[in-house]
């Protein structure tokens, strides 16, 4: 067994030579030299008593000063290694690159009705909006719906509580809308808005008309309860049915491209006579044939009856009217196959745009 002293020394040395570079060591440090049951320190009390009484206060004096100096040794470790970890910060890299903030985009359909208007806008048309909240009078009667025209049936139109609205209807200074009785509906085109157009000023109207209409119609892949139309009309002297085949066909060369193809097929809307839909040739080389004639409008001469009603003198002005399919332009111009997606926002479809 070494001499007492030399014990003390030795493990001086030893305590000396240890180094403590984390919390680990640290505490491994404590246990091996300042443990309570198996601290080497500790151990050398032991000793005493085995020690000439003479040598005991100096031995003793000794371990404390070396047990102080271990705990100083500690202490100071932990407060560098302490010092160390503010110093670097939270845990991150500096070096990676940063998180691009995201950016919304236009929805594709207020995307295809922005580019529409902007055509006929060019084309010299100005725009407007109304309600979507209409009248029987605006939304059928003006527009030359005889009373049992199956489009104001339940089926497709969404009808309001008359009562809550009557109020609303009383309050309007229209001719025709003051009376309260009438059914009050979900627009289920926008062509209320040829009527509101031509009440509410003086030939000459040229306007385009986007927005949201309604129909009680069963939810599938192809039709929602909610759909966007374009309506335009132009009313003036001697406006014939060649400036409205003329005009659209010009409309489909600006939008779809210069080679794009149309043709017009006769059809029936009790608000214009003649009446036209306008197809146009869509490209697709998975369809058998290499595409498809896709219908993109209603359209024809104002009925002047319609003239009549909106107070405009059916002798001296004629027009045409259009009405515009938004979403299913904007589904072929995407590859989108199901029309309820543009009106789920969900962001993950949406952020493809
Ligand atoms: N309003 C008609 C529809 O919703 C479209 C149309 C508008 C037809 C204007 C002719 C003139 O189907």
């Amino acid at each position: 067994m070494p001499d007492a002293p030399d014990a003390v020394e030795q493990l001086r040395r030893q305590v000396e030579a240890e180094t403590i570079e984390s919390e680990e060591e640290a505490e491994a440090f404590r246990v091996a030299y300042l443990g309570r049951k198996r601290g080497k320190v500790g151990a050398l009390f032991d000793q005493i008593s085995e020690m000439a009484p003479e040598e005991r206060p100096a031995f003793g004096k000794a371990v404390n000063a070396l047990k102080d100096d271990a705990e100083a040794k500690l202490e100071a470790a932990r407060e560098r290694l302490a010092q160390e970890e503010r110093a670097a910060g939270p845990d991150l890299d500096l070096t990676l690159p940063g998180r691009p903030p995201a950016r919304g985009s236009l929805h594709p359909l207020r995307e295809t009705l922005g580019e529409v208007t902007s055509v006929f806008e060019r084309f010299g048309f100005s725009v407007a909006e109304g309600p979507e909240i209409e009248d029987d009078w605006h939304n059928f009667g003006a527009l030359n719906f005889p009373p049992d025209h199956p489009a104001r049936d339940m089926q497709d139109t969404f009808f309001l509580e008359k009562e809550k609205n009557e109020a609303r209807v009383a309050g309007e200074q229209n001719g025709h809308t003051e009376d309260p009785k009438q059914d009050v509906v979900l627009r289920t085109h926008t062509s209320p808005m040829q009527i509101r157009v031509m009440e509410n000023g003086e030939p000459p109207f040229r306007v385009v008309v986007p927005g949201r209409v309604y129909r009680n119609e069963a939810l599938s892949y192809k039709s929602y309860c909610l759909f966007y139309q374009v309506e335009g009309l132009y009313v003036d002297e001697g406006v014939s049915m060649g400036h409205l085949k003329q005009t659209l066909s010009l409309f489909a060369r600006s939008f779809f491209g210069e080679d794009v193809e149309t043709r017009f097929r006769p059809s029936y809307f009790p608000f214009t006579e003649p009446s036209a839909e306008m197809d146009v040739w869509w490209n697709d080389p998975e369809t058998a044939g290499g595409g498809q004639w896709m219908e993109i409008l209603g359209s024809g001469m104002v009925h002047p009856n319609v003239l009549e009603n909106a107070g405009v003198d059916p002798e001296r002005y004629t027009g045409y009217a259009f009405g515009m399919g938004i979403d299913r332009i904007t589904m072929l111009r995407h590859d989108i196959t199901d029309i309820r997606t543009l009106y789920e926002n969900d962001v993950r479809f949406l952020s493809q745009f």
